[in-house]
């Protein structure tokens, strides 16, 4: 089942509009509590749409041509950021003479594969074209305005979300805006620029989009919380803050994301995750990269993902391999993880009233096959229907009684308690099963 909302949605369990009375008719008329069953979205877009939020991936227009590359995008992808495309330097190479060649390029492969747009800069420090950077005071604030103006202006009606600013704020424990010529300007710049892009394009989501801003803690997220809860008392038009989303070991994901995502949603903003990478290899990296997706379904305003490219080749941090690709086009570890959680569709935590909850989960793995962990939760009289994909078919069991060898298969207790585990031949198929519980 894929719906699709406005806001993302919880697949499966609306216990809490379900009075008691009527869920315990529904349980006893079926005999059984089933959790949701769902199949699982075989692609990062597809799974991200069951909770109706969106996956997408920075595109650069100069790739647009290496069929290797616009083949996964298009397949794994239904948002679209122009990496460089419609930043400063790129649509307004001399002033007021406007270039939108390849901004458009990029726009027009996305609206022909049926993909949404995330419009990516309206005003930054950097990637300014020279003739901006030369510029100060009033004559700046102009320029900057007309060219918020004329930007989101031609692509009135296309964006999903603008990036209005870009990294206004100072790194470090300052809580300070950052220095550059438009801070300059004046301290309301940031509020003139989205005052213009919401006058050009009424429709557009209007974010603000930063990076070091994931740590709760830190000054710097602090700061850019205190700006958009101004914004919205005062009714400066915002709608949405873009967590750019750029780790490594020097700048780790947080243990406490979820929390800076909640509280800023609270303000009344959407949240998105705009450009992630994440430096790494191996389980390490893709552990950070669930722990990401699990941060995102925790906030139902967190309404989608984007990360910063589609192959670690074509990352502005190529030696990090940073992405859920390798350069040949291959799915990763990280894929395999992201595309788990987002399938998991968020805690996998039992909710009242469901008679039994199985949580599925990826273990060891080789060339052929994979081990699938399960663990069933709120019954010790169970039934397990677990749902291979693909071709997949079972080689081996243990700690419960499983039938059947391919498609869906049925496991039950054999006195080994609730924790069990099968081996999967993936026969072309990587996905992780799903599995649904019932009481007995
Ligand atoms: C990067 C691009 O990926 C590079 O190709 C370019 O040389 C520099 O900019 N934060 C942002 C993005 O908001 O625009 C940056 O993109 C990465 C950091």
């Amino acid at each position: 089942m894929m719906t699709r909302t406005l806001t993302p949605r919880r697949r499966g369990r609306t216990l809490g509009v379900v009075s008691l009375a009527t869920l315990t008719a529904l349980v006893l008329s079926a005999g059984i509590a089933a959790t949701s069953a769902q199949a699982a979205g075989s692609t990062l877009q597809a799974a991200a749409a069951e909770s109706g939020r969106y996956f997408g991936t920075a595109i650069a227009a100069n790739k647009l041509s290496d069929t290797a590359y616009t083949t996964i995008a298009n397949r794994e992808f239904n948002m679209v950021t122009a990496e460089n495309e419609m930043k400063l330097d790129a649509t307004e190479p001399n002033q007021n003479q406007f270039n939108f060649t390849n901004g458009d390029r990029i726009v027009s492969w996305a609206r022909s594969n049926g993909k949404q747009v995330r419009g990516h800069t309206l005003a930054w420090h950097s990637q300014q074209p020279g003739w901006m950077q030369n510029m100060s005071g009033s004559a700046l604030r102009s320029a900057m305005l007309n060219h918020v103006t004329q930007v989101a202006t031609h692509y009135r009606g296309q964006i999903h979300s603008w990036d209005v600013v870009n990294e206004a704020f100072a790194d470090g424990s300052s809580g300070a805006r950052r220095d550059s010529n438009l801070q300059r300007t004046g301290n309301d710049w940031i509020e003139a620029a989205f005052r213009a892009a919401r006058a050009a394009d009424p429709n557009a989501k209007l974010c603000y989009n930063d990076y070091n801003t994931d740590n709760w803690s830190h000054a710097k997220t602090q700061a850019v919380y205190n700006m958009v809860r101004d914004f919205k008392s005062r009714g400066v038009p915002i709608d949405c803050v873009g967590f750019q989303a750029h780790f490594n070991s020097g700048n780790p994901v947080p243990s406490n994301y979820h929390t800076t995502l909640g509280n800023f949603a609270a303000l009344g903003v959407d949240v998105q995750i705009t450009e992630l990478d994440i430096a790494g290899s191996g389980t390490s990296q893709a552990e950070q990269y669930r722990g990401i997706v699990q941060a995102c379904l925790a906030v139902s305003r967190c309404t989608g993902i984007s990360v910063w490219g589609v192959r670690d080749s074509d990352s502005w941090r190529s030696g990090d391999t940073p992405l859920l690709f390798d350069g040949n086009g291959n799915k990763k570890l990280a894929y395999n993880y992201t595309l788990d959680a987002l399938n998991a569709g968020g805690t996998g935590n039992p909710q009242p009233g469901d008679g039994c909850t199985v949580t599925v989960t990826r273990a060891e793995e080789w060339s052929d096959r994979f081990n699938v962990s399960l663990a069933v939760s709120g019954s010790s009289t169970w039934r397990v229907a677990i749902q291979l994909q693909g071709a997949q078919s079972l080689q081996n069991s243990w700690n419960a009684t499983v039938s059947g060898t391919s498609g869906t298969l049925t496991a039950t207790p054999n006195g080994n308690g609730n924790s069990f585990g099968i081996t999967v031949y993936k026969n072309g198929s990587t996905t992780l099963p799903t599995a649904t519980c019932s009481t007995t």
